[in-house]
């Protein structure tokens, strides 16, 4: 084993949350510059791993008793690496994970930390691992956080590019032009798995009015990934709103976002929509250029979002 450090991106979903997991395609891109790390380091004094979440202030060992729940998913990526990738030492090293990615926003913190921790330790092991190999474990790990997730989240991180994805398909990376986004974060935690639920449970009582939604969301989708291609950042914004109207007729919208929404178009967005599974976490808006995008963080700000930052894809 080697010390030495790894780390994954955040994600936005543009188009066809929660219909892809019925099976429409779905468009997403990652967040370069917003990243969760793991840095792996050797220490011979070490008896049994030491873990240690910086952001969230905990440190234990592996073997531990029991673990706090809020690291629950960390002892488990470890654990899945162990026993189907690589067999760690039992002793001598340390794992430190810190993240500029919110948790439980929509943002792909889960996926981040799987993936960021996988890279690390098979980094650490000497053993390459496929980009299809680490989709398929860092979906695994998804599963067993989420419940029944599409595979959207880990697999757009995994590849890190632009993506139109659909369930069980290899995904299709899309080579974007040049587009600002901005992304505003309402400060509420929601976890995708409860969400997701929520909406099968409504599915249930208007399967067929559900199911027409999710097949408008699905061409909104291969239109936007058009979009995204060609640099038509109006085209895009007009498929977002479209896709944010059907997002709130599925229920997943919430008064908060409805707030960032309409703050980011009163000030030049092109387009606006919630991100990932909704009830709360982050929007994401489309601007003409960098300087409007800017200002549209700001006023995200004054609107009442705990964050808000721009990104350029390309
Ligand atoms: C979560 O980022 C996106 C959802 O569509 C769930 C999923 O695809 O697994 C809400």
């Amino acid at each position: 084993m080697i010390s030495t450090h790894a780390s994954a991106s955040a994600k936005i979903i543009l188009f066809g949350e929660h219909a892809v997991v019925y099976g429409q395609p779905a468009v997403a891109i990652p967040i370069q510059d917003v990243r969760t790390s793991a840095a792996i380091s050797i220490d011979a004094a070490v008896a049994d791993p030491v873990i240690e979440a910086k952001d969230l202030k905990i440190e234990t060992t592996l073997s531990a008793a029991s673990h706090p729940e809020s690291i629950g998913h960390i002892i488990k990526t470890i654990q899945l690496i162990h026993d189907k990738i690589v067999k760690l030492p039992k002793s001598g090293w340390r794992l430190t994970i810190w993240s500029k990615i919110p948790i439980e926003r929509g943002l792909g913190s889960s996926a981040a930390t799987s993936i960021a921790i996988i890279r690390a330790l098979t980094k650490a092991m000497m053993k390459v691992i496929a980009p299809r190999e680490l989709i398929n474990y860092s979906f695994e790990l998804e599963k067993i956080h989420h419940g029944t997730p599409s595979g959207i989240d880990n697999t757009v991180i995994s590849l890190e590019k632009p993506i139109l994805f659909r369930k069980d398909r290899e995904p299709s990376p899309i080579h974007p032009g040049s587009m600002f986004f901005i992304v505003g974060d309402t400060g509420i935690s929601k976890k995708t798995g409860d969400v997701v639920a929520q909406v099968a449970a409504a599915r249930n009582s208007n399967q067929e009015q559900f199911d027409r939604i999710f097949t408008q969301i699905g061409q909104i989708a291969r239109d936007g990934a058009l979009a995204l291609k060609d640099g038509d950042a109006k085209k895009l914004g007009k498929l977002m709103d479209e896709n944010q109207n059907l997002l709130q007729r599925i229920g997943v919208s919430s008064p908060e976002l409805e707030n960032l929404v309409n703050a980011a178009t009163m000030r030049g967005a092109l387009g606006a929509k919630l991100c990932g599974a909704g009830k709360g976490g982050c929007m994401v808006a489309v601007a003409k250029d960098g300087v409007t995008a800017e200002n549209i963080a700001a006023d995200l700000l004054k609107a009442g979002a705990v964050r808000s930052f721009t990104t350029k894809l390309k």
